[in-house]
């Protein structure tokens, strides 16, 4: 067999909400195949990211009341966590919102714009002038030009499924600050989609790049004519700047595929890997996305493009999957219904368990699948627990007790170990192919004609009876072996499971072509529990706890306690002592024209002085703080504002509650004093 190079990817997921079961799908679907490919034998690599950027984002930071940065490093960790919850196994969990991706997308752009294939026009967009920044269509609210629903969005009515331009909703008013917005103009930059057709068409086309479904929804967009995609947003953005145009943005969904090289960089380049044998135009290596439905058009068409005018290789395929629905309905992020993964695994489910249900439900093409939570109880405990666990403890016991824990030197006449070896091929196939419900089938199937052996053989009535030893010996060292096999081809799904079938039976990592040889005259470990089943007490606490979380999200700020935010990811001291606090006095306090929240502190810090713009406006008058002493970050890189350089930052408290507190030393404490 030859050893293929493949470089797999998932969506890179947004860091303004959390992960739940729908998103699992996508990441277990995924994790499996790289998994398999990697007890194939082949170089795979498994690549993602925190999708960091866009506006969202920078509103949702700014409501937290932290800066967009620290949104994204917190809730990569948060992922990260998530992710290694359900065994998801990266090679690198990156972040788009890297020196990386920067580079790559700076490079791409120049590319694109030397091949002409970049256009500028003036166009005219809503604009919320409180806020000062133009909206997004998600974030602007108003009544539906169709049939007059009210609080509807600014690109579609949730009631009578019409879609529309912003402009055209009555009364139209900002999500954000809840002004009424202004039509204004702005030059954007745009991608000239449409000058990619042919190549996009062939692209398309192409045997193995795109399912049917997905190829049959490509040609309606290519019938609708492609259309110039718009690539720039306006400041306030948080994302990357465009080279030669201050005060221009990336659209987050130009630099977010580029997270992919960005994530595949920062691995490769750690690993000693070249970049370019994945990435170059004359690549030999396979490169694979696995998305979802709703995000074909940013795969298929941009992504694509974008790769093929600034001179990289183009993805191999582009592997879509359906949605998954619980219980029949649908998960939805913004109404906050649905499952997170947190929930999951705070209520003590096994994330293999979930594994396998997925396994059980996947194939390759784009259906959507449903967790149906009674069926999902069932399944597993019938599957998992009752088929196949099964066999092992049926036999382990025996081996441990009366063979002084050694496995027999041969195996009894019986066709099965080799109809389970034979299995090897057509299981990989189905793995290969996205098939995983054919391949859990297949396997349940096997699984089902090795309990009946057992049934026929009886071995606790063996053990009963004299003179049967070395026949009580041969079963059991028999099904070791056939449970060994499916544990091989059980693998990629369930590989905390197996890592403690390994342990137990004393073996190495099981590599696919271990299905041809056989465990014989060995010696392995006491046999201890591997999965317990599913008490289904437990999903219904889970659906409890869900049903509970979303009644507090979705209660107005009624509750009795202000909410206290959660304590950050825990850092060292090392990292602690990266900060330069320090005492400062305030000596001048300025009102900043045309600004809403700020003021300007000017500071002394015994030895210096340092300008530092700070939002605290809605808390203090300017001459109530001059004189005063308070703490500041001191080495904070300056920031370049609209009103000037702020060199630091001031310490103040503040909750989910409106007041914001300045801090102060106990008197004695002199400027340029170190706080630690
Ligand atoms: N940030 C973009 C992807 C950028 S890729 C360069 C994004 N993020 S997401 O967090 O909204 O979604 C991540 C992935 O999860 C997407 O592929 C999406 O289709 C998938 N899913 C989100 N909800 C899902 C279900 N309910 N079911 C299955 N997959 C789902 O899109
Ligand atoms: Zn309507």
């Amino acid at each position: 067999m030859t050893q293929r190079k493949i470089l797999v990817t998932s969506a890179l997921p947004y860091a303004n909400a959390a992960l739940h079961l729908g998103h699992m799908v996508e990441y277990v679907q995924t994790d499996i195949w790289a998994r398999f490919q990697k007890m194939r034998g082949h170089t795979c690599y498994y690549c993602c990211a925190t999708d960091t950027h866009g506006s969202p984002i920078m509103i949702s930071a700014e409501k937290q009341g932290i800066t967009p940065k620290e949104l994204v490093e917190r809730m990569h960790d948060v992922q990260q966590a998530d992710f290694d919850g359900f065994h998801i196994g990266f090679d690198n969990f990156y972040s788009t919102d890297s020196e990386e991706t920067r580079v790559l997308a700076y490079d791409i752009y120049a590319k694109l714009k030397a091949d002409g294939k970049i256009t500028s026009r003036v166009i005219s967009q809503l604009y919320d002038p409180q806020k000062q920044m133009f909206l997004p269509d998600r974030f602007v609210k108003g009544e539906c030009p169709k049939c007059g629903a009210k609080d509807q969005y600014g690109d579609n009515c949730e009631v009578c499924g019409a879609t529309y331009a912003p402009t055209e909703l009555k009364n139209p008013y900002s999500a954000v600050s809840g002004a009424t917005p202004e039509i204004r103009e702005s030059e954007h930059f745009f991608f000239k989609l449409g000058d990619c057709e042919e190549f996009l068409k062939q692209w398309t086309r192409e045997s193995g790049r795109l399912q049917p479904e997905a190829a049959n929804k490509m040609a309606e967009w290519f019938e609708s004519g492609l259309q110039d995609w718009d690539i720039s947003r306006d400041a306030p953005y948080f994302g990357f700047e465009i080279p030669d145009a201050p005060g221009k943005y990336f659209y987050v969904w130009l630099d977010a595929p580029v997270g992919y090289m960005g994530s595949s960089k920062n691995l490769f380049d750690r690993i000693g890997e070249d970049f370019g044998a994945f990435w170059n135009k004359d690549s030999t290596a396979e490169l694979y996305h696995f998305i979802g439905k709703d995000i074909l058009y940013f795969h298929a068409l941009f992504w694509p493009a974008m790769l093929q005018y600034s001179g990289y290789r183009t993805p191999t395929a582009v592997n879509v999957h359906g949605f998954l629905t619980v219980n029949g309905q649908k998960m939805s992020k913004s109404r906050g219904t649905g499952i997170t993964a947190r929930e999951y695994l705070d209520a003590g489910l096994n994330p293999e368990w979930l594994r396998y249900y997925y396994a059980a439900k996947l194939n390759s093409k784009i259906e959507d699948a449903d967790l149906n939570l009674e069926d999902f109880v069932s399944r597993v405990n019938s599957d998992l627990i009752g088929k196949y666990v099964n066999i092992a403890s049926r036999a382990a016991g025996f081996i441990t007790k009366r063979f002084d824990g050694k496995l027999a030197a041969a195996l009894p006449d019986n066709e099965l170990i080799g109809k389970l070896q034979a299995a090897s091929e057509s299981i990989a196939e189905s793995f290969e192919a996205r098939e995983y419900s054919r391949a859990v089938r297949e396997l349940m199937a096997l699984t089902d004609e090795i309990n009946q052996y057992v049934d026929q053989q009886k071995p606790w009535e063996m053990a009963k009876q004299e003179g049967r030893e070395a026949e009580l010996h041969g079963v059991c060292t028999l099904l070791i072996n056939l449970f060994r096999l499916l544990t091989l081809y059980l693998k990629p799904v369930l590989p905390k499971l197996t890592a403690s079938v390994e342990a137990w039976l004393n073996i190495a990592p099981l590599q696919w072509s271990d299905a041809q040889t056989l465990l014989l005259d060995h010696a392995i470990q006491p046999y201890n529990h591997l999965m317990t089943r599913i008490d289904p007490k437990q999903v219904e606490t889970l659906v409890e706890n869900n049903k509970a979380q979303t009644a507090a999200a979705a209660a107005p700020a009624a509750a009795a306690q202000p909410a206290i935010e959660a304590i950050a990811p825990t850092i060292n001291i090392d990292d602690f002592a990266k900060i330069d606090l320090r005492i400062a006095k305030i000596i001048d306090c300025k009102h900043v024209e045309g600004a809403e929240k700020l003021l300007q502190l000017t500071l002394d810090l015994g030895d210096h002085q340092r300008n530092v713009f700070s939002g605290i406006k809605s808390a203090y008058k300017p001459e109530d703080l001059v004189g005063r002493l308070t703490v500041m970050v001191a080495n904070l890189a300056p920031r370049k504002m609209k009103f000037g350089l702020s060199e630091g930052m001031v310490l103040a408290a503040s909750g989910s509650e409106p007041g914001i507190y300045l801090l102060s030393p106990d008197s004695g404490a002199q400027p340029g004093m170190r706080v630690s």
